[in-house]
């Protein structure tokens, strides 16, 4: 599976998203461990702070599918007609963190087609992790 491939699913994923009052349609693909591709859309909600980032969705779909570590996740966005590349948030890069180790690749695209390549270490360094719980 390359990253090409991972993207074009997230292409695929984004235009299922639902996203009436922001109009930014993102999709994101997330490459399991199990080797099996699980995607995700933004889900938007009138009630605006329910909606959910399509990061979570893929997430979500993973670990339903029974997987529990990403090795690597293609995220697309944009408005209709429109792909910019865009950052995962800051939510969404902790859930990322919580099925990634520091090496697992996030990448993204715009219109352009190119493809830019990150490390959740460089994402989210100084992360709160389960280290942070435990009392020794
Ligand atoms: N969104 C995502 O799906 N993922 C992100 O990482 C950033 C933001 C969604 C949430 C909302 O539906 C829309 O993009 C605009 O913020």
């Amino acid at each position: 599976m390359t990253d090409e491939q991972l993207l074009e699913a997230a292409h695929q994923a984004r235009r299922t998203a639902y996203a009436p009052y922001s109009g930014f349609l993102v999709g994101a693909a997330v490459l399991a461990e199990d080797g099996r591709v699980y995607s995700g859309c933004n889900m938007e909600n009138v009630a605006y702070p329910e909606g959910v980032c399509a990061e979570g969705v893929a997430l979500g779909a993973m670990v339903l599918g029974g997987a529990r570590r990403a090795r690597m996740i293609a995220i697309v966005a944009g408005p209709e007609g429109e792909l910019r590349p865009t950052m995962p948030c800051g939510g969404c890069r902790q859930k990322i963190a919580e099925f990634a180790g520091p090496e697992t690749e996030v990448v993204i695209t715009g219109s352009d087609g190119e493809i830019q390549r990150y490390r959740m270490a460089d994402l989210l360094p100084s992360a709160f992790t389960s280290n942070d719980l435990s009392k020794d």
